[in-house]
């Protein structure tokens, strides 16, 4: 009885914050259109510490990327429909823009899904999207603590109809500049038109 009821409070504090992580990008994403800027949002020093491995099997850590510029997506390889067409869209990005400017860029995947999404995988699926993209996974305590840092919400989902569990996560793509600079957050409806202009702004183009 008392355990269920821990089980239960516990449930309740995890919900409200993922709604408190959420509610606040999604303030910094509304601050982004208030300023006329398209979805431009520039906060400084975004994203905390993370440990993760990369598709080679290398360990990384945030220090390895703070002073990159990189556009970066949380999600999961199974996903069937909406992280297969953001990254698809962070690759057409990069191959749109002038070779000076995408050179400059690295793209980042990172799991929210650690238990299916091995190195092995990672690897797999990110060579269907871009030759340079960097696909990051870890125990399921690092993928938490990455998606933290980026106020990525995900959630496992599943059901008795379901034969294999989905993950419910937030789609953002970060637009990261050095100094950790959360330059500019990409939404689902954001064309790449969008995306490409943006970072040509920012560019200086
Ligand atoms: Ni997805």
């Amino acid at each position: 009885m008392n355990k269920n009821r821990l089980i239960r409070t516990l449930l309740i504090v995890i919900i409200g914050v993922s709604i408190g992580a959420f509610t606040t990008l999604y303030q910094i994403s509304q601050e982004g259109k208030k300023s006329g800027s398209g979805s431009l949002v520039a906060t400084k020093n975004f994203g905390g510490a993370f440990e993760l491995i990369n598709h080679l099997g290398e360990k990384v850590t945030d220090k390895d990327f703070e002073d990159q510029h990189r556009l970066i997506y949380f999600g999961f390889t199974y996903c069937p429909a909406i992280c297969p067409t953001e990254l698809q869209k962070i690759s057409m990005v990069l191959n749109d823009l002038p070779e000076e400017i995408s050179s400059q860029i690295n793209p980042i995947f990172i799991s929210v899904d650690p238990e299916r999404d091995t190195v092995e995988t990672i690897k797999n699926y990110i060579s269907l999207f871009h030759p340079r993209m960097i696909g990051l996974t870890g125990t399921p305590e690092q993928v938490k603590q990455a998606a933290d840092a980026y106020k990525v919400y995900y959630a496992k989902v599943q059901d008795e109809t379901m034969q294999e569990y989905t993950v419910d996560h937030s789609s953002f793509i970060y637009f990261m500049t050095p100094g950790n600079t959360l330059q500019a957050l990409f939404k689902i409806d954001d064309s790449t038109e969008t995306i490409k202009t943006a970072i040509l702004n920012y560019f200086g183009k």
